[in-house]
């Protein structure tokens, strides 16, 4: 079952999107969380009374040493929430994330610039996988290439990773990225309105409109 997430804690957008969207849940990293002016908990209390108790939240740990992410990843994991604990994929983090693996705690491996960084995260057994589309095109390189080539390796060998996409600026990078057939996949506000966003379709709404009321005035169609 594919999985949405918004890439945001803030409520008035959770409230917009989650009425129209399935989401799943939302994701976070440090910086989300610190422009938020709110702390990690109250984050979150916030946004499960907006998503329902089943939603899930993708929680990034802020340690840097193999020991303290570890201790880290177990405290977000005590919280009373459907919580994956988000690792960036360095050598310290994949070394984490192997230990974790051995555990029942979620992880995701984040901060994905190259193929072989999610390789040796898939490798290392993280539940997700998060490559950063937009932040790779901005260097240069392809994201959409990347993510492809991450896709291709985790079925040549029947890996159980799933990729949950980030980082898009805009709804071309979007759609690129669901025709590879990514499990899930996170979006900041801002281009989730855009998926919504067409000029041609409020034009072709407003035209229906006019054709009937011009016959039935103001009749609805089960009146007609
Ligand atoms: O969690 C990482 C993701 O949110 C990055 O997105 O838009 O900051 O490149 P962005």
């Amino acid at each position: 079952m594919f999985e949405l997430y918004l890439d945001t804690t803030n409520t008035v957008q959770l409230e917009r999107f989650n009425k129209a969207l399935p989401l799943k849940g939302i994701t976070t990293n440090p910086t989300i969380i610190a422009k938020s002016g709110l702390g990690l908990k109250e984050n979150l209390s916030h946004c499960v009374k907006i998503l329902g108790p089943t939603a899930r939240f993708h929680v990034q740990t802020i340690s840097n040493t193999y020991e303290d992410i570890i201790k880290e990843a177990e405290q977000l994991n005590t919280l009373p929430y459907d919580i994956v604990v988000k690792i960036p994929a360095t050598e310290i983090g994949l070394t984490a994330i192997n230990h974790l693996k051995t555990t029942p705690i979620k992880v995701l491996a984040t901060a994905i610039y190259s193929v072989q960084q999610g390789f040796l995260a898939a490798l290392a057994g993280a539940d997700y996988l998060a490559p950063y589309v937009n932040r790779i095109d901005a260097m240069g390189t392809n994201g959409i290439a990347v993510v492809a080539d991450i896709q291709q390796l985790i079925d040549q060998h029947q890996l159980n990773s799933i990729l949950l996409p980030a980082s898009f600026k805009n709804t071309q990078q979007v759609m690129e990225i669901l025709k590879l057939g990514v499990g899930a996949i996170t979006l900041a506000p801002e281009v989730a309105e855009q998926l919504f966003t067409h000029p041609a379709v409020q034009p072709a709404v407003n035209q229906f409109e006019n054709d009937w009321k011009t016959v039935f005035g103001n009749k609805l169609s089960y009146e007609s």
